[in-house]
């Protein structure tokens, strides 16, 4: 068993209590390898910026649970050596299962989602509850989820939005112990959110309710990229084909980052980012077969891209 206290990094309760506070939502960002975690630390140090480094089971697979640990051990120190000792979540994204969510929080995580939002309301209070029993024996944080994203997250699909219903929160909160509750309020998944001539528009009314339900408890909005224009149309003008699609506009997350929202998870747009810059040397300079000379260019438009979310989306900015 390791301790996710004795590799420096913090559980979620308090960063959300400051959160709710101050009306700002802290950035849960995806990363699966060196580029990506160095963009995250590197954005959220120069940023003063709290940060929730967030793995999919897929990131797991990927890369490799030990070196992921690792990893975050590493993110620990390395936002020291640039001058800031942020505080920094190891989070699990979409647990599927007690024993994925056990396993994590064996290895060094300090936060754990698990996500039963697939099951029926009973089935997912049952698995919510076994999971926050055996997380809080080792002072880690867990978040639930109710309600179901449209969208893609690893193999799971659903072709459309059922959104959080208000007089579920109470009971689901109470009964299973969840320190966090991601909801479904018209984010999705992925990078094809919103065809064009569709308007985006996320729930703030639905969430105005949950609030009310359930007053100053922590939510967490999934599936908030907002698909960069500019960026999708970079990566077009370099070869790629990615489909017109529209993202969750900035300007609704940051009035929910204002309210009971207080971790917002990005993922897509740094995908989208890192693309960008890929595509653009490798394109521009055929010549180029170091990776460092792509990746370095990605790497430095990721951070870009973390740092505008934490200063104009989160407001997490000198938080830390
Ligand atoms: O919600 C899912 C996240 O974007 C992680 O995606 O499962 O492809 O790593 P992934
Ligand atoms: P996006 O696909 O919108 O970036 O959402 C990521 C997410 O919710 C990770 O859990
Ligand atoms: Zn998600």
């Amino acid at each position: 068993m390791i301790s996710y206290k004795d590799l420096g990094l913090v559980n979620s309760r308090e960063l959300f209590a400051k959160a709710m506070k101050g009306g700002y939502a802290i950035p849960a960002f995806n990363f699966n390898n060196m580029e990506q975690m160095q963009a995250i630390i590197a954005a959220c140090v120069e940023t003063r910026s709290p940060v929730i480094l967030q793995v999919s089971s897929g990131a797991r697979k990927y890369a490799n649970q030990t070196l992921l640990r690792y990893m975050a051990q590493g993110a620990v120190e390395y936002a020291k050596e640039l001058g800031c000792a942020i505080p920094i979540v190891l989070h699990l994204d979409h647990g599927d299962s007690f024993e994925l969510c056990k396993n994590c929080i064996e290895y060094g995580f300090s936060s754990v989602m698990i996500d039963g939002s697939h099951l029926s309301y009973e089935e997912n209070i049952a698995l919510t509850r076994r999971v926050v029993e055996y997380a809080h024996q080792h002072d880690v944080t867990v978040e639930g989820e109710l309600g179901v994203l449209a969208g893609v997250e690893d193999d799971v699909k659903a072709e459309h939005h059922t959104y959080t219903k208000p007089e579920e929160v109470e009971d689901f909160v109470k009964r299973t112990g969840v320190d966090s509750l991601a909801i479904s309020i018209g984010t999705s998944h992925g990078a094809y959110k919103f065809k064009p001539g569709q308007k985006p528009e996320i729930r703030l009314d639905i969430l105005a309710e949950i609030e009310k339900r359930i007053p100053n408890f922590p939510i967490v909005l999934h599936g908030s990229s907002s698909v960069p224009q500019d960026i999708v149309a970079e990566i077009n003008s370099y070869g790629g084909k990615l489909k017109d699609s529209i993202g969750i506009p900035e300007d609704q997350l940051r009035k929910a980052a204002r309210s009971a929202v207080c971790k917002v998870n990005i993922d897509s747009d740094g995908r989208l980012a890192m693309t960008a810059a890929i595509r653009k040397v490798l394109v521009e300079k055929p010549e180029e077969f170091d990776p460092r000379k792509y990746l370095g260019p990605a790497r430095d438009k990721l951070k870009e891209l973390y740092k505008h979310k934490i200063v104009h989306v989160l407001g997490s900015d000198n938080k830390a």
